[in-house]
């Protein structure tokens, strides 16, 4: 078990916000899944993403890896409100949900936290189960690079986020982060999330309860003569998935999400900062065996998720990973 906060993960393993976390069925089977213990939502806006036929996926032949040039949900914010409250007043587990949010202006990223936290007001027993993680790094939304590679556009996002904290401290965030591949780029987004560290009630507190790690790899390809299905993509574009360029995840960025994962959990540790010190860290990233699970704790890991292995196999990904399987 690992209490974020306010909210309690058990067992420590959760999906990852993807597109097969994106409608009541999907998220019904991951709440009820023994395995997991959060679900997170694909990433909702506040109107919903409109996704056509270039937003896709495709799986590699070679490696447990994925290319995705998705965006976020096509289902807007309060379709996920309706799920989970049907989902939660059906009480069969106490497990949390988070929802991750994401947004193109700090304005309308606050509409989506005043609307999240009416609900969670709505329902007593629902505050230390529903958290939020906000989505900063997917690599496929033209024109809109992921604000944590920019920590300048970072910060009017975080500062709705703090604001948010400052009115309950009972919300648990969270901050989905892209992989880093410069050690500058580890040390200044550390410095950026400390600068939000208040000691107004006593207890020095950082509006930030987790962290996610890592996102996937952007501006990654892949041919389509590296999956599975090579001929029915080839006759239409020789990429697997059409743009051509999207985001890698799976075992082809394992090490380097472990990597990220390691250097996270160290400036944490070390941090002079006490609220710092208390940031969990959720490692994801060709998270494919239970091997790879212990990979993701020995680098600092308290809890650990997986996107692609849950496509590839539904929530049977959670029994493998538990080495059940
Ligand atoms: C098809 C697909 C869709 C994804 N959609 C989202 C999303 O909506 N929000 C988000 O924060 N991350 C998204 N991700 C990234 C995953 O949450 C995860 O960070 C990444 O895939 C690494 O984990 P994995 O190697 O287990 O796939 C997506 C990944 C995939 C493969």
């Amino acid at each position: 078990m690992v209490l974020i906060r306010t909210i309690d993960v058990s067992p420590s393993m959760v999906n990852c916000s993807c597109a097969w976390a994106s409608d009541y069925q999907q998220l019904s089977g991951l709440y009820h899944c023994p395995h997991t213990g959060a679900v997170i939502t694909r990433t909702a806006t506040l109107d919903g993403f409109e996704e056509d036929e270039s937003h896709t996926v495709a799986f590699m032949k070679d490696s447990l890896s994925s290319l995705n040039s998705y965006g976020y949900s096509p289902h807007p914010l309060y379709a996920y409100l309706a799920w989970i409250q049907e989902l939660l007043e059906k009480g069969l587990s106490p497990k949390p949900f988070i929802i991750s949010i994401t947004e193109s202006s700090a304005e309308r990223l606050s509409e989506m936290l005043v609307t999240i936290q009416q609900f969670r007001a709505s329902n007593s027993t629902w505050r230390s189960r529903i958290a939020v993680e906000f989505n900063s790094s997917c690599p496929n939304i033209k024109g809109h690079p992921p604000p944590s590679y920019h920590l300048p556009s970072l910060k009017p996002y975080l500062d709705v986020f703090a604001k948010a904290f400052q009115d309950d401290s009972t919300l648990t965030i969270g901050l989905k982060l892209p992989p880093y591949i410069i050690t500058t780029q580890f040390h200044d987004l550390i410095e950026c999330i400390s600068s939000y560290t208040r000691t107004d009630s006593g207890n020095p507190t950082n509006p930030i309860a987790y962290f996610t790690c890592t996102n996937t790899l952007g501006n990654s390809l892949v041919f389509a003569d590296q999956t599975p299905t090579p001929d029915a993509k080839t006759d239409t574009s020789p990429f697997a998935v059409p743009p051509g360029l999207g985001g890698l995840a799976g075992e082809a960025i394992h090490a380097l999400s472990l990597g990220n994962v390691y250097t996270f959990s160290r400036l944490l540790a070390e941090s002079d900062d006490p609220a710092m010190r208390e940031i969990v860290i959720i490692g994801a990233g060709g998270v494919t065996s239970p091997e790879a699970v212990r990979r993701m704790n020995r680098a600092g890991a308290r809890i650990v998720g997986c996107a692609t292995l849950l496509g590839k196999e539904g929530v049977r990904a959670f029994e493998i990973l538990s080495g059940n399987l």
